[in-house]
C-alpha cells in the first residue's frame, strides 16, 4: 500500500573488513568464505518495511582497495545513510574507519546518517559469553596481565578492538554502532533496520 521510500545508501570501509559479505547476507542471506575483492563499486537494491513506512535501499558497494579511494566522493556524493565498516580483528581497520567517518562528516550530505559496524565477530566471540578480549577459543584463562602482549603471534584470532572503545567514538562523532557477523548472520538486519528507523519521511 504503501509508497517505498528510496535511500541511497553507501558501504565505505578498508578492504577485506566484510562490506560486500554484509551486502550478501542483507540481501540474500548468504555468506562466501572466499569472497573476491570488489572492483569499483557494485550495486544492489533491497526492500525494508517499517511500522510506518516502507524503504528501498539503493546500495552503492565500494572497493576498499586503495587504489579505488578517489572514487569514492562518487558513490557517497548523494548518499542518505553510510556503513562504515571496520574488522574487529584489526586495529587498523578502526583508523582507516575514522577517516572515512571524517571524509563524510567534511564532504557528504550534511544530515547523512552514519553507522560504524564492527564486522567479523564470529572469530573473536566464544560460546556463551558476549564479552570476549580475544582470548584463542583454547585458552581458559581470563585474567588480564600488565605486562607487554604476549600473543604478538598471528596464529591465534583475537579481538583487537574493545567494543567499548569503538562505542565511546561513535557516540562522540554521532554515529549509530553495530557490531555484527556477515558469516553468521549476526546483527546484520539490525544495521539496516536502525538506519531505515532514523530516516526522515518525506
Ligand atoms: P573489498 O571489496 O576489497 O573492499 O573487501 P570487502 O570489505 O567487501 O570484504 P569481503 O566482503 O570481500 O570479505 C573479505 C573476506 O572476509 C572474505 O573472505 C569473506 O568471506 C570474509 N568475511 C567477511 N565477513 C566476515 C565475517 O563476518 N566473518 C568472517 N569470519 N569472515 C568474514
Ligand atoms: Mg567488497
Amino acid at each position: 500500500n504503501m509508497k517505498p521510500v528510496q535511500v541511497k545508501l553507501v558501504l565505505l570501509g578498508e578492504a577485506a573488513v566484510g562490506k560486500s559479505s554484509l551486502v550478501l547476507r542483507f540481501v540474500n542471506n548468504e555468506f562466501q568464505e572466499n569472497k573476491e575483492p570488489t572492483i569499483g563499486a557494485a550495486f544492489l537494491t533491497q526492500k525494508c518495511r517499517l511500522e510506518d513506512k516502507s524503504i528501498k535501499f539503493e546500495i552503492w558497494d565500494t572497493a576498499g582497495q586503495e587504489r579505488f579511494h578517489s572514487l569514492a566522493p562518487m558513490y557517497y556524493r548523494n548518499a542518505q545513510a553510510a556503513v562504515v565498516v571496520y574488522d574487529v580483528t584489526k586495529a587498523s581497520s578502526l583508523e582507516k574507519a575514522k577517516s572515512w567517518v571524517k571524509e563524510l562528516q567534511r564532504q557528504a550530505n550534511p544530515n547523512i546518517v552514519i553507522a560504524l559496524t564492527g564486522n567479523k565477530v564470529d572469530l573473536v566471540q566464544e560460546e556463551g559469553s558476549s564479552e570476549s578480549r580475544g582470548e584463542g577459543s583454547d585458552n581458559e584463562q581470563e585474567q588480564e596481565d600488565e605486562d607487554e602482549d604476549d600473543d604478538e603471534d598471528n596464529y591465534r584470532i583475537s579481538r583487537q578492538v574493545p567494543t567499548e572503545e569503538a562505542r565511546a567514538y561513535a557516540d562522540e562523532a554521532g554515529l549509530l554502532f553495530f557490531e555484527t557477523s556477515a558469516k553468521n548472520g549476526k546483527g546484520v538486519a539490525e544495521v539496516f533496520l536502525e538506519i531505515a528507523k532514523k530516516i526522515p519521511l518525506e
